[in-house]
Parts: structure tokens; sequence; C-alpha cells
């Protein structure tokens, strides 16, 4: 009954710790492709390929419910899969939908008419693939009118990430928070979409000020996924056992792993 979860390298681990949390009895199968991380430099055509293999791999370890625990991927591949090449026993989810919607104040699966929400000046921290696809604001656009939103690629924060050098990844966080509060200099709420940055949460709400409201995804996607899993049962894989994929050298990937989780995880060769 296993659940596959996706993402480029280490950033989809804060979703893998927040399913863990609130699915304790589902094993989750993680692939982190890190011999190819970041994706959010490279075009849509190729994180396309990247994430059709990898989720591909999921499938082979029992996992018919894949969670695309990455938002270039979900932002620059998602649909195209799911309109083009999902085969019709299996499903892959992105983790866009479940922030909109509380963002929105919104309840799963509510497709009334887009309304006024609450927050009007959004900060938006993502990759440069996820920012120039404009997904974020196309499923905004469903749901609420009258937002503004201002977005800011993040350019070197996932690299800087899964080198391990936390101290740039924090310097790179105050800068692209300056460059934002240049364009937008008084948000009220800020999304990290990208499932890196809650890694950085503390260095973005300090950058932010208290007073900004950072929304991040992991806690919003363990939610939606029980909530999916008790409607669509059958989508638990025949996995089942729990283990983590690496593209990657899996010492070092079991390392930097083990100090973001803050418990011993051992990644294999996938
Ligand atoms: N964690 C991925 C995301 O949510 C990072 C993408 C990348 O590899 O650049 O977008």
């Amino acid at each position: 009954m296993a659940v596959g979860i996706f993402d480029s390298g280490l950033g989809g681990l804060t979703v893998l710790d927040a399913v863990t949390r609130r699915l304790p009895d589902v094993p989750f199968v993680y692939f982190g492709d890190n011999a190819h991380a970041p994706y959010g430099v490279r075009d849509a055509d190729d994180v396309y390929q990247l994430t059709c293999k990898a989720v591909s791999r999921l499938w082979d370890e029992g996992c018919d419910l894949v969670i695309l625990a990455c938002n270039t991927a979900s932002a620059a591949a998602l649909r195209r899969m799911q309109e083009s090449w999902l085969p019709s026993d299996k499903r892959v989810l992105g983790v866009f939908v479940p922030l909109i919607e509380a963002l929105t104040e919104r309840q799963w699966g509510d497709n009334s008419p887009p309304r006024e929400v609450e927050v009007k000046h959004v900060a938006l921290f993502a990759t440069p693939a996820t920012v120039a696809s404009r997904a974020f604001q196309r499923e905004l656009a469903f749901r609420a009118i009258g937002v503004d939103v201002e977005a800011q690629a993040c350019g070197g924060v996932v690299d800087a990430i899964e080198d391990g050098d936390m101290i740039l990844a924090e310097a790179l966080v105050r800068s692209h928070v300056d460059a934002l509060k240049r364009k937008m200099p008084d948000p009220e709420a800020a999304i990290l979409g990208c499932t890196h940055y809650p890694l950085m949460d503390k260095e973005f709400q300090d950058a932010l000020g208290a007073h900004v409201k950072v929304f991040s995804q992991a806690n919003l996607v363990a939610e939606s996924l029980a909530d999916y899993l008790e409607r669509h049962p059958n989508m638990l894989g025949s996995g089942t056992e729990a283990k983590f994929l690496t593209t990657g050298d899996p010492r070092k990937v079991s390392d930097r792993a083990t100090q973001f989780l803050r418990r011993r995880i051992e990644f294999e060769a996938a």
C-alpha cells in the first residue's frame, strides 16, 4: 500500500516528513533526482522527461499514486503528464492546489467561481522555471479575484541547499527577499513555492518580518493527501516497504537528508 513522493532532490523531504507524521501507517517511497537537480533552470520539456522517468521508477516500487513534491515539476510537467502519458490505473498529484486553497480559504474541491479573498498582496518565491510557467497565477485566478502576486525567481537557492551550503542559501534568501520588497514593499502573505524553501523558512520569515504570513506546503499537502486516500483507498499501491531512492551519490545524499530531517535517513541508488 505504498505511495510515491518525488522531488528533483532534497526539498521533497519537507513534504515526506509531514505526510509520514500525518499517515504513519503508509509506507512512502521517496525518489530524489539529485543527479539532475536543480530542475528550476531546465526547460519544460527536460523537466517533463526527467519527471516521467522518475515517476515510472516509483511505479516499479508498487506506488500507483505519486505526489510530485516539486513545484517545478508540478508547474512544468504535471498537466502534460495527466493529459497524454498517465495510464488509467495510475495517479500523479501536484503540490500547488492545496496551497492555493489555503491562501484563498477554500475547502478541498470547492469549484465555485473566483471571489474576493482577504489577502491582496502576495509575494511568491519559487524557482525560475516555476515563475516562468505562471502556473501559480493561473491556478489562483480560478479561485480568487483582485489578488496582486509579485513573483521572485530565487536563482541559486536550490543549488546551495543541495550542496549543503546553508550560509550561501541564507545570503541568497535575504537578497531575493530584498529584491521582492523593491517591487512590492508590503506583502501581506508570502508563498514558499518550492519544496526546498521550508528548509530556510526561518530565514524567509526573518527577512520578510513577523507581520507577513508565510505559507509553505508540507502540512497542507499532508492533509490533502489524507483526504484523497480516504476517498480513494484503491490508490494505495502494492508496495510494502518505505525506502529512499536517489540518482545521486547515496552516501552524500543520506548525510544531507539526515542533517535536514534530524533522523538517520539511508538512501539507495535508484
Ligand atoms: N523542490 C523543487 C521545487 O519545489 C526544486 C526545483 C529545483 O530542482 O530547482 O520546485
